[in-house]
C-alpha cells in the first residue's frame, strides 16, 4: 500500500509517499519562514495563498523523483485540523480533488497524532503504549498514549506554547523569526546560571506548563541589561524552560509507569532538552525516543504514517471531514 501525505496547517507545504512494504519512499517540504522573518510571525493569509501556489509543483517534483503517478496511490492521508484555516484547506481541497478524481480512498489526520506517532515513521514500528512529550510553536502537551488512536492529555500549557516563548524570547533579543533556533543557539555561549527565571507550576506535583510569566521575566531583565548580556538572557531562559519540561515528564513517566518516552515537535531539535532528556533517560532506565530532525518539524512524512497506522489498525474514523482549526486531542473522535 502506498500512502500519499498531506500537510498544510501552518506554514509549512509537505508531501510524502509512504510504502507499507518499504517504509519512507520520499518527502518534501516548502518552509515559508523567509515570507515571515520580516514580520516575526506568520501571516495566516500570506501562508495558506503561498500554500496554494506551491503545493501542486511540490507534489508533481516528489512524484516524478520517486517515478511514480496519482495511479500508483492506495490512500490519501492529509492534515485535517487543528491550524490555520486557509492554510488547512488548501490541503484539504488538493486531497479530496484527487481522493475525488482518482478514486482513492481518503483519511483526514489530526496534525497532532502525526506528531506523536512521528518517530515510528522510520526504520521500525514504535507502538504504544509511552509517554509523548509533544512541544512546538502552537502546542506543549503530556500526553499518555495507550494504544494507536487512544491518546489522553494529562498535562498542557495554560497560556503560551514552549516554541512560541522561544520565539517571544528571540524577538526581545532582536533574533530573527523563529526564534528558537537561534535563542538555542546563542545560549551556547551564555551562562546559564546568571539569572534565576521563574519556573512556574513546579511546587505541586501537576503536569500543567506556563510560560507567560517566565516571558515577562525576561521582558523585565532586557530592558535592564545590554546586549552583552543578551547570550547569558538566552542560556538562563532556555535553562529555565527546560527544567520545568524535564521535572514535569519525570513526574509524568513516574506516576504513569510507562517505560518509553517520545519526544515531538519543533522543539524536540533543541539540543539541550535532548540532553537533559538523555540524562533522565540513564537515571530512571527510560527509553528516549525522538523523530530525526527533519521530522520533528512539521512535515507530510508523518501525516502519510498517520494514515498508514490508521489503515493498518482499521482505528475508528473522525467525525470530522473538513478542515477543522480548533481541534483538542481529547476530541479526536467528537
Ligand atoms: O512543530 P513545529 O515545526 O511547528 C508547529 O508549531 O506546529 O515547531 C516550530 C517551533 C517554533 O516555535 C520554533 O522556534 C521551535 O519549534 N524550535 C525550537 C528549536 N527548533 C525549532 N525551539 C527551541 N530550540 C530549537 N532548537
Ligand atoms: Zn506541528
Amino acid at each position: 500500500m502506498k500512502v500519499l501525505g498531506i500537510e498544510s496547517s501552518c506554514d509549512e507545504t509537505g508531501v510524502a509517499v509512504y510504502c507499507s512494504e518499504k517504509g519512507l519512499l520520499g518527502h518534501k517540504v516548502n518552509s515559508q519562514i523567509d515570507l515571515f522573518t520580516e514580520y516575526g510571525g506568520v501571516i495566516p493569509e500570506i501562508a495558506a495563498r503561498d500554500h496554494s501556489v506551491k503545493i501542486i509543483k511540490l507534489l508533481e517534483k516528489l512524484l516524478s523523483e520517486l517515478n511514480l503517478s496519482l495511479e500508483n496511490i492506495d490512500l490519501i492521508a492529509y492534515t485535517v485540523g487543528p491550524g490555520l484555516i486557509g492554510s488547512l484547506m488548501v490541503g484539504e481541497t488538493v486531497a479530496k480533488t484527487i481522493a475525488k478524481t482518482k478514486s482513492i480512498e481518503i483519511l483526514p489526520i489530526h496534525h497532532l497524532e502525526g506528531h506523536i506517532l512521528a518517530p515510528g515513521l522510520e526504520d521500525k514500528d514504535v507502538p504504544p503504549p509511552y509517554l509523548c512529550l509533544l512541544v512546538s510553536g502552537g502546542h506543549t502537551q503530556i500526553i499518555d498514549c495507550k494504544s494507536y488512536g487512544d491518546y489522553t492529555i494529562i498535562g498542557e500549557t495554560i497560556d503560551d506554547a514552549c516554541g512560541e516563548a522561544f520565539d517571544k524570547v528571540g524577538k526581545l533579543l532582536n533574533l530573527e523569526y523563529p526564534g528558537g533556533p537561534k535563542v538555542s543557539k546563542l545560549a551556547d555561549s551564555g551562562d546559564s546560571s546568571r539569572f534565576k527565571f521563574p519556573r512556574a507550576l513546579t511546587k505541586d506535583r501537576n503536569y500543567n506548563f506556563s510560560f507567560s510569566g517566565l516571558k515577562t521575566s525576561v521582558l523585565y531583565t532586557v530592558n535592564d541589561s545590554d546586549e552583552s548580556d543578551y547570550a547569558d538572557i538566552a542560556a538562563s531562559f532556555q535553562e529555565a524552560v527546560i527544567d520545568v519540561l524535564t521535572k514535569k515528564v519525570a513526574w509524568a513517566l513516574e506516576d504513569t509507569g510507562h517505560q518509553r518516552l517520545i519526544c515531538s515537535g519543533g522543539v524536540a531539535a533543541n539540543k539541550n532538552l535532548r540532553e537533559r532528556l538523555q540524562l533522565l533517560s540513564a537515571e530512571s532506565n527510560i527509553e528516549v525516543l525522538y523523530p530525526s530532525l527533519e521530522f520533528c518539524t512539521d512535515n507530510a512524512a508523518m501525516i502519510a504514517y498517520a494514515g498508514y497506522i490508521r489503515k493498518k489498525f482499521n482505528l475508528k474514523s473522525h467525525q470530522t471531514n473538513f478542515a477543522r482549526p480548533r481541534w483538542p486531542l481529547g476530541e479526536l473522535y467528537a
